[in-house]
């Protein structure tokens, strides 16, 4: 028998496989639909430059880290840190980390499938014709009767929930590949589509300066955010990368593979929001439209161009397989743990969580109708609220959910991460997993893994908090 340790939960065919299944999670909503509405709502350029920082100096040192953590002890999150820190005598504790990122998970994958869902509706509207030929305004009302339909919107809610769970429950490791294989480039194919339709509109120029002009007045406002946003894009920050890195073959290199995924998934946000934003302008839309803004903008822009319609309903078909492929690896690092813990059926327990999370998302399916007057942390002319009905200021179940997840939880997760690699586990066993052939490449790395990401994260907090 080999000595290599190899995951009860199966193995990647190749780094090939593990590229796929990482870039499947990374690109997703993320990419597509909520950076393009940050990048409106903070500002524009000054967003992109400091989420851009934020994805090099540390989202991808966090990645790094949650890969080797994973492949190093080949199990679920919370077992691979117990074990990690058992072998050099720290407390068993740190596993509280991986459990934070598993409930931060199933929080995000609650609105996430909502989310999912309107892609999936809109495949069918975009099939109807219901988007040829309609003017922005016609569109902006058409997305306002969907998210204001709480049935409507449940029923792709769980469609969508059902569809990762089935796909969770057969196991991560061969289903995905085939069908990432084929769907990610076409994506990008159609966003490259896209791209030259928006380069028509005449109002390109404007869409890349409104997206790279640097604006220092805005920073402070977006640095939070952006980080925040880093993380949830490169889907850092619970386990889910530290799971598939878990899976991955001892042979294949991780910083080459790392950095691959994070530059596709930077990619694909770039392209989305340098494809919409002259889209948006074109239409006289409002960039800071919120999380509607993708779902207004391009079906103005399908309903408007010759083979619009075919090319609508594919875009929202890969979409949600994109979407589909990053819920899946939110559902994964808990799926994982409970089947090693307990030894209990795949099926079984994806069923159930996914149950849980779709109760739990019908808080944000109500945040856009029944509840949309629900305002929490209402702090306005009047003082401050925790709740309020009606108040103008405040966030809605939705944006609480999100803020406690992206903002807080996915940095903080970020943070143990990087100190276990680059504190706890030690120098010799983060060189020997990380096997880079330039010793230099290797200092340059550790460096940013135990110095810069951490202080990166606290120095962002703290900027957040006195300012
Ligand atoms: N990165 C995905 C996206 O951009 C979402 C995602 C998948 C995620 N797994 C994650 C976000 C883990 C945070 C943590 O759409």
């Amino acid at each position: 028998m080999s000595s290599e340790k190899v995951s009860v939960h199966g193995s990647w065919a190749s780094r090939w496989v593990f590229i796929l299944a990482a870039t499947g999670s990374a690109v997703g909503l993320g990419s597509i639909w909520k950076f393009p509405y940050m990048v409106g709502e903070y500002g524009g350029g000054a967003f992109v430059l400091v989420f851009l920082a934020c994805i090099a100096l540390i989202g991808v040192p966090v990645m790094l880290a949650e890969t080797l953590i994973g492949r190093r002890a080949r199990q679920s999150p919370a077992n691979a840190l117990a074990a990690l820190a058992r072998d050099v005598g720290q407390p068993a504790a740190w596993s509280w980390a991986a459990f934070a990122g598993m409930l931060t998970a199933l929080l995000i994958l609650s609105f996430y499938s909502v989310v999912g869902g309107w892609s999936f509706d809109y495949i069918l509207d975009m099939a109807k014709g219901d988007f040829q030929g309609v003017t922005p305004d016609q569109v902006g009302a058409y997305f306002g009767n969907v998210i204001g339909d709480p049935l409507r919107l449940i029923f792709w809610h769980s469609v969508f929930m059902f569809t990762s769970a089935v796909v969770i429950a057969k196991g991560v490791v061969g289903g995905l590949e085939r069908s990432l294989r084929i769907m990610m480039p076409l994506l990008f194919v159609l966003l490259l589509v896209l791209l030259g339709y928006s380069m028509t509109t005449g109002h390109f120029m404007q869409g890349l300066h409104f997206m790279f002009d640097f604006d220092a007045s805005k920073v402070l406002d977006g640095l939070l955010p952006a980080m925040g946003h880093a993380f949830f894009s490169l889907s850092v920050g619970v386990g889910s990368i530290m799971i598939y890195g878990a899976y991955m073959p001892k042979s294949a290199s991780i910083g080459g593979t790392i950095v691959s995924v994070a530059l596709l998934d930077t990619f694909v946000s770039l392209l989305a929001g340098v494809a919409l934003f002259p889209i948006v302008f074109a239409a006289g839309l409002n960039p800071s439209e919120g999380p509607g803004l993708m779902f207004v903008t391009l079906p103005y822009a399908f309903g408007s161009v010759p083979f619009g319609q075919v090319m609508g309903v594919v875009f929202f078909i890969l979409v949600g397989v994109a979407a589909w492929s990053s819920a899946i690896s939110l559902l994964e690092p808990m799926v994982a743990y409970l089947v090693e813990r307990h030894k209990i059926s795949r099926a079984w327990v994806s069923t159930w969580l996914a149950l849980a999370c779709w109760l739990f998302g019908l808080g944000t399916v109500f945040s856009f109708n029944l509840w949309k007057e629900a305002k929490f942390f209402v702090n306005d002319a009047a003082g401050f609220h925790l709740y309020q009905w009606g108040a103008q200021a405040g966030l809605d179940f939705f944006g609480v959910v999100d803020f406690f997840t992206s903002r807080i939880m996915l940095p903080l997760g970020g943070l143990c991460f990087a100190v276990f690699a680059g504190w706890v586990m030690g120098r010799a066993a983060v060189r020997d997993e990380l096997a880079m052939r330039h010793p230099l490449a290797f200092e340059a790395t550790f460096f940013l893994m135990r110095y810069v990401a951490p202080c990166g994260i606290l120095i962002v907090f703290a900027a957040q908090l006195w300012k």
